[in-house]
């Protein structure tokens, strides 16, 4: 305990002893904690409380207790009346006001907790912050008359000083905090599953087979044509995981020269290379407790594969000009839409790298092969862009679904969200009409028509593989519709991959 006369030194050590246990919390509430039992311990107080200004500010009572000491709740409330006044003394005065014998003075002897529970000795200091009163620091003795002495003051302020600059800082860090988790809440919301629209049998594949790999770490493959949604599932997979609240990094593999690239994956060293002026950590490293996207993997040249294979198979990654390796946590998610084996057939894809990533393959369906999705897809894009000055636009002629169910879509799904994007713009009532979708003639936009001077079998080929696409894949379905046996098409199908 601090007694008059002050001891530098004990002020000192109280002093760095309090820093050291404002160091160690990050809760608002906790800090208040921490200050007040402090306080109470450096003064000899017998009871005390902080009180701050209320959330909202202002009204009829700008300030509440926001942590106590040894007052029971009867006696909180009784001494209400005299602590709003000491208070109001303070943040008038922006001064501590120290309180030798309370029964005798002429401010407070009157009050009636004054007398019913015995107040002896009173200090109270303001808690300010850049200048403006943000609370109070209130205690008291019951037992002691003239507890509190002048020579408590510099040391009561210094203490109030850094309650209210360690109260900010906690604040501000709980903001942030709760800004971050209400940003990856919103990223789980735009990038989970819910935002993959479809229900063909080849989407619902899909989600079953994500929903299983979700929880682990094996790689994922994701194959398809562009703008089917590959890099969609890829974000899913992150933000649906138990990696969720790890970056996600996204790497275009196609576009930069090997150089480059090789320091934007792995890092390099401060001198590796002409402009190399600094260490720079990689995107391995940077996505290290979260997920790696490789877009585009079989555009890696032969060297970087190499080199990505080496990751892979040792959980460390070697920044250019390094000598040694750092260990990185990541999941790798890769996407191409060219078949990665196809690639290893030519002979410009390492087999090796291939099954290091594609432990988990998934496929995802061209659009023309995904059935009423389509309708669901235009619907989802038509209530995603018919807002504003726009939200009138609510619907499709059926002329426009026809045109929409006939079209082979080759840019999927990023063709169709432009197209309804553009078809909102220019659509004159309440529906999209076929021509607002600006969709080539199909006659013209069906490369395959049967034409005069074609064979019989050409034509035969030409009525499987159609009748195939529009049944989603499914041989039995195309059978049905074609009036023949299973096996024939079967038959046909195998000869002609053969051919
Ligand atoms: N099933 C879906 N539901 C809703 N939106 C989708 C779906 N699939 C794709 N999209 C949208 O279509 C656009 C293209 O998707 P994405 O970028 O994932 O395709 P991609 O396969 O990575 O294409 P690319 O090969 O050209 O890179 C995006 O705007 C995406 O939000
Ligand atoms: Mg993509």
């Amino acid at each position: 305990m601090i007694g008059p006369p002050a001891d530098a030194q004990h002020v000192l050590a109280a002093l760095s002893e309090i820093a050291a246990a404002l160091n160690s919390v990050r809760e608002p509430a906790a800090v208040l904690d921490v200050v007040l039992d402090a306080a109470l311990d450096a003064l000899g107080a017998e009871r005390g409380f902080v009180l701050l200004e209320t959330e909202e500010g202002g009204g009829a009572a700008p300030f509440e207790v926001r942590a106590q000491r040894n007052f029971s709740g009867e006696e909180l409330d009784g001494v209400r009346p005299l602590s709003t006044s000491v208070v109001q003394e303070v943040l008038r005065t922006g001064e501590p006001v120290l309180v030798f014998e309370a029964g005798a003075d002429e401010r407070y002897g009157g009050i009636e907790s004054v007398v019913l529970q015995h107040i002896q000795s009173i200090a109270c200091v303001p808690l300010r912050l850049r200048g403006k009163q943000i609370g109070a620091v209130y205690l008291d003795a019951v037992k002691t008359r003239g507890r509190f002495t002048r020579d408590h003051l510099p040391f009561l302020r210094a203490v109030a000083d850094q309650a209210a600059i360690a109260l900010d800082s906690a604040r501000r860090e709980a903001a942030l905090r709760e800004e971050n988790r209400r940003l990856l809440a919103e990223a789980r919301n735009r990038h989970g599953f819910s935002e993959i629209v479809g229900t063909s049998p080849a989407m619902e594949a899909l989600f079953e087979t994500m929903q299983r790999v979700l929880d682990t770490d094996a790689t994922v493959l994701i194959e398809g044509e562009t703008g089917t949604g590959k890099e969609l599932v890829a974000r899913a997979l992150h933000y649906e995981g138990p990696r969720a609240d790890g970056p996600f990094v996204a790497l275009f593999c196609g576009s930069l020269p090997d150089e480059l690239l090789e320091s934007e994956l792995f890092g390099h060293r401060k001198g590796a290379f002409t402009g190399a002026v600094a260490d720079k950590r990689g995107l391995f490293e940077a996505a290290d407790g979260g997920t790696v996207f490789l877009d585009e993997v079989g555009d890696l040249s032969p060297k970087l594969q190499t080199a990505l294979l080496r990751v892979l198979q040792t959980g460390e990654v070697r920044r250019v000009g390094d000598t040694s390796g750092r260990r990185v946590d990541v999941r790798v998610v890769s996407a191409t839409n060219r078949p990665l084996s196809d690639l290893v057939e030519d002979g410009t894809f390492r087999e090796d790298l291939l099954y290091r990533l594609n432990t988990i393959q998934v496929e995802l369906p061209p659009l023309r092969q995904r059935g009423d999705d389509i309708v669901l897809l235009a619907t989802h894009f038509l209530d995603r862009f018919a807002t504003g000055p726009r939200a009138h636009v609510n619907t499709f002629t059926p002329e426009a679904l026809s045109a929409l169910r006939r079209h082979r879509w080759p840019g999927n799904v990023r063709e169709l969200e432009g197209a309804i994007e553009r078809a909102v713009v220019l659509a004159r009532g309440a529906r999209v009409e076929a021509a607002d979708l600006r969709l080539p003639e199909p006659a013209a936009d069906d490369a395959l028509q049967i034409a005069p001077g074609m064979t019989m079998k050409e034509v035969e080929r030409l009525a499987v593989e159609q009748t195939l696409e529009a049944c989603e894949g499914n041989v039995s379905a195309t059978a049905r519709t074609l009036g023949v046996s299973r096996r024939w098409v079967q038959y046909r199908l195998k000869e002609w991959a053969e051919a």
